[in-house]
């Protein structure tokens, strides 16, 4: 029984050793990864410097890119405005160019009016659109041309004609709002174009007229410059 006990012992012991030994390997190769590590230390750090740098460069080549993109975005609606001022002012002096508009405005209510109910989006398109070019006329008469016609003294037709632009945008309003696929959709068009067009039959059959002929060229030019100018802010 003693010499098992002993042998046991000496086994106990040496398994000791074996474990100590293993222990001293243990930290022996965790000094030698923490020296490699340590050594590493500056390829480490240059490394994430490194990825730093390349975020940095990144982000240097976003900005360019988003800085040329935007250039050429600047660069697009400069020439869409042009294109879409240009298309007025071809028309000629400034009671033209605000009658070649109140033609493309009807034309566009027809459009609409030629739709059926499930064409919903193309509805939504168009309601947009007309929201557009009645915007740009309307911003186009109120800053040059009602302005002038009250210097003319003829402040009562200034006052009415843009008291109507007041249910213009009513009109607009509830267009945009309505579901496009209501069966009340196209009678709002028909009554909102019928006021377009004994709008700008007055405009240009009365107002504007009599408006131009108590103007010299001069002024009448100066008028279509302005017009030009608010409508191309709009475009
Ligand atoms: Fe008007
Ligand atoms: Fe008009």
């Amino acid at each position: 029984m003693a010499t098992t006990t002993t042998t046991r012992r000496r086994s106990s012991s040496s398994g000791a050793k074996r474990s100590s030994g293993s222990t001293t390997r243990a930290k022996t190769t965790a000094r030698q990864t923490s020296a490699k590590s340590n050594s590493n230390g500056g390829e480490s750090n240059r490394s994430k410097s490194s990825s730093e740098k390349s975020a940095f460069d990144f982000k240097g080549g976003w900005l360019g890119a988003a800085a040329a993109g935007a250039a050429i975005a600047i660069a697009a609606n400069l020439g869409r405005k042009l294109a879409m001022q240009g298309m007025s002012a071809a028309a000629g002096d400034w009671d033209d160019m605000l009658a070649a508009e109140h033609e493309a405005t009807l034309a566009l209510f027809d459009k609409i009016l030629a739709t059926d109910d499930s064409q919903t989006v193309k509805r939504a398109m168009m309601i947009k659109k007309l929201t557009h070019a009645l915007d740009k006329h309307a911003h186009e008469e109120e800053h040059v041309v009602y302005p002038a016609l009250r210097a003319a003294n003829d402040t009562h037709d200034a006052d009415l004609l843009e008291g109507e632009h007041g249910y213009v945008k009513t009109f607009l309003f509830e267009l945009n709002e309505m579901e496009k696929g209501s069966p009340d959709f196209l009678p709002k068009v028909r009554e909102f174009r019928d006021m377009i067009s004994r709008h700008a039959k007055m405009e240009e059959e009365e107002v504007f007229p009599r408006l131009k002929e108590g103007l010299t060229d001069e002024q009448n030019a100066h008028i279509t410059m302005l017009v030009n100018k608010e409508g191309f802010k709009m475009a």
